[in-house]
């Protein structure tokens, strides 16, 4: 949600914001900006991405070597040129970019009015630019004290950037509960939503912590709370290479990172589960493994596709482990009174690791005394750094707002969990174990025989791109599948798409089906095989269109569906990180064909950091 960058130095500022803006540009992109100083302060914005404001501004005066950028996706005030960011305060003295929301802006707002202020923009930026200028005026207080003051006054979340003209030589950062990352060159600092933009120039990293502020010059960097008490920066050396977060020749990131998922699975198992010792070691866990083992319930959290993980892990861990679980909404969780106890242990599923819901639910299951663990694909990402331990799924960064590779990823650790706890408390014999890990070893090898069927998925695309509605069915491990499917279908193409148990069909969805319905159906040889192939037959008894994805060799379903996408056998816990990978290859094709823009769908922001 927003992205913002920053530098001062000695090199041009400019190109260092633009490509930092690019590379943040997954979240948010519907308007975008940069301030740069040299003499004075020049601010160029534009509504649209990156590339709009870059044909304007390249066109302008951009010399200097300090700088703000920042690409915004609306929170108060719609997206156009005035709205965007950075915001000058009304005498000029401020220039700052923000990500997050001032939950007490109309006060504030109606405040400063009272006391002369103006305000061209509708956003709650403005008024916290206005607020630390009023503070920095009345005070006769340096830029660092103004920006201090005025947010010791602030109610709600921000990741800052500031820029004050009568100190050209600093920038001022601030953070929290928007992230925020402080890159360390020699005589010259970077700042970050994430360290993507960083990684370029420097390796050595400074997360900051919430109420940190940060005071950077090209001589040194200072770092403090709100209130003034002195911190050491923790310089911290990312592992994090270049081409990682490039296209590497696909047409957008997500067909990237749907087909590197053999690899990412791999990685998130690398080192973790052993053929040679047949085991699964989980050491982020280790600590609390006795804790898990003898749990008497646990709640698993996250939103979007991290939810849809946890409803999988859900269905591993009470089927392997006998462990009662519960899948919530983290919006839903914090708002709704839930009953958490000091025994309870909750897992935070989040790829990006800051998204707002999520992390505030921990906040409260921790109050409550319950274990918190986090599963997160972001290494330094506030989720794990607020949760008592974790995994990290180490899937690389995705970058594609549509969520493919994490969520592989994140069910691949669920199912890592599951088993571990399922042996160790006896409901897995060593056999199903064993098995469990030989199979869990050779879903990547299965995965890459999925993606050489790519031209098969692009045929059944091209007959279907023009549909308005889909329907996706599955059940068991396959349900939350279905709704997986359902997801990437509607959040890239803007096709309506749900995501149904199959046998929930019958109990209203059958009324939507006509000669015009896709029915996406997950009808792999498992237990409820004999099932699926009715509700198969109930869909074609409406003349539905059926497209399912079936076990290799099933020569049933062929007779009675439309189209079959084939995929390799494997057990059945583990069938979800075979069978989601059509759907995404499926989504995928739909949405190129339909000319969407995959990797920056409307209205979307890869990391969801306001409520
Ligand atoms: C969908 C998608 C979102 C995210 C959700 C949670 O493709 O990406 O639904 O899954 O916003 O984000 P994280 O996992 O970063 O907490």
């Amino acid at each position: 949600m927003c992205g913002i960058v920053g530098y001062i130095g000695e090199k041009q500022a400019y190109p260092i914001l633009i490509s930092g803006l690019k590379r943040l540009e997954y979240r948010g992109y519907d308007s975008a900006g940069v301030s740069i100083f040299n003499k004075k302060v020049k601010v160029f914005k534009k509504k649209g991405k990156v590339s709009d404001l870059d044909d304007f501004a390249s066109k302008q005066d951009t010399a200097g070597t300090v700088g703000i950028g920042h690409t915004r996706w609306a929170t108060h005030g719609e997206p156009n040129d005035l709205n965007a960011h950075p915001h000058e305060s009304m005498n000029g003295h401020f220039i700052l970019i923000h990500n997050g929301i001032i939950e007490n802006y109309s006060k504030l707002k109606e405040k400063l009015i009272d006391r002369g202020y103006n305000f061209i923009s509708e956003t709650d930026t403005e008024v916290l630019a206005n607020l630390i200028e009023y503070i920095y005026l009345k005070g006769k207080v340096s830029a660092e004290i103004a920006v201090r003051l005025a947010l010791s006054k602030v109610i709600g979340a921000f990741g800052l950037a500031i820029i004050c003209r009568e100190e050209p030589d600093k920038l001022i950062a601030a953070r929290r509960g928007s992230p925020l990352v402080i890159g360390v060159g020699d005589g010259e600092y970077f700042i970050a939503s994430d360290a993507t933009p960083i990684v370029e120039h420097t390796k050595s990293v400074i997360y900051l912590n919430d109420d940190d502020v940060a005071i950077l010059s090209r001589d040194g960097l200072s770092l403090k709370t709100i209130k003034n008490d002195s911190l050491t920066p923790k310089v911290q050396i990312i592992d994090l290479d270049i081409g990682e977060i490039e296209k590497n020749g696909f047409d957008h990131f997500m067909m990237k990172e749907i087909f590197e998922q053999p690899k990412s699975i791999l990685d998130t198992f690398r080192g973790r589960v052993s053929l040679d010792k047949m085991e699964i070691f989980l050491g982020g866990l280790y600590n609390v493994m006795p804790k898990l083992i003898e749990a008497k319930r646990i709640i698993i959290i996250g939103c979007g596709t991290s939810w849809h993980a946890g409803l999988v892990g859900e269905y591993l861990i009470e089927d392997l482990a006998r462990i009662p679980v519960e899948v919530e909404y983290a919006s839903e969780f914090r708002y709704r009174n839930p009953i958490i106890t000091p025994d309870d242990i909750v897992i935070a599923i989040s790829q990006s690791g800051e998204t707002a819901d999520t992390l505030a639910a921990i906040k409260l299951a921790k109050q409550a005394g319950a274990t918190v663990l986090g599963i997160c694909n972001v290494v330094g990402s506030s989720i794990p750094r607020e949760t008592h331990a974790g995994v990290y799924t180490h899937a690389g960064p995705e970058i594609g707002v549509a969520s493919t590779k994490a969520f592989t990823a994140q069910v691949t650790v669920l199912a890592m969990i599951a088993i571990v706890l399922g042996y160790e408390r006896k409901v897995l014999s060593k056999k199903n174990y064993d098995e469990l890990i030989k199979e869990l070893h050779a879903i990547p090898t299965k995965i890459e025989k999925i993606l050489k069927s790519n031209n098969n998925y692009l045929k059944v695309s091209k007959l279907y791109k023009d549909a308005t509605n889909f329907l996706y069915l599955g059940r068991g491990y396959l349900f939350p599948v279905a709704l997986e499917g359902a997801l990437k279908l509607k959040e890239i193409s803007y096709i309506h798409a749900e995501g149904y148990p199959a046998a929930e069909m019958k109990h209203g969805p059958i009324a939507l089906i006509d000669e015009k319905m896709p029915v996406v159906v997950l009808a792999i040889k498992d237990k409820t095989y004999e099932k699926i192939v009715s509700n198969i037959q109930e869909v074609k008894a409406r003349k539905g269109i059926v497209i399912a994805v079936v076990s290799e060799g099933d020569t049933i379903i062929k007779k009675l569906a439309d189209h079959v996408l084939e995929i390799p056998e494997t057990k059945d816990e583990l069938c979800a990180l075979l069978a989601v990978i059509p759907l995404q290859i499926l989504s995928y094709h739909i949405a190129v064909l339909r000319n969407c823009n995959v990797d920056q769908p409307r209205n979307l922001a890869k990391s969801v950091t306001v409520e």
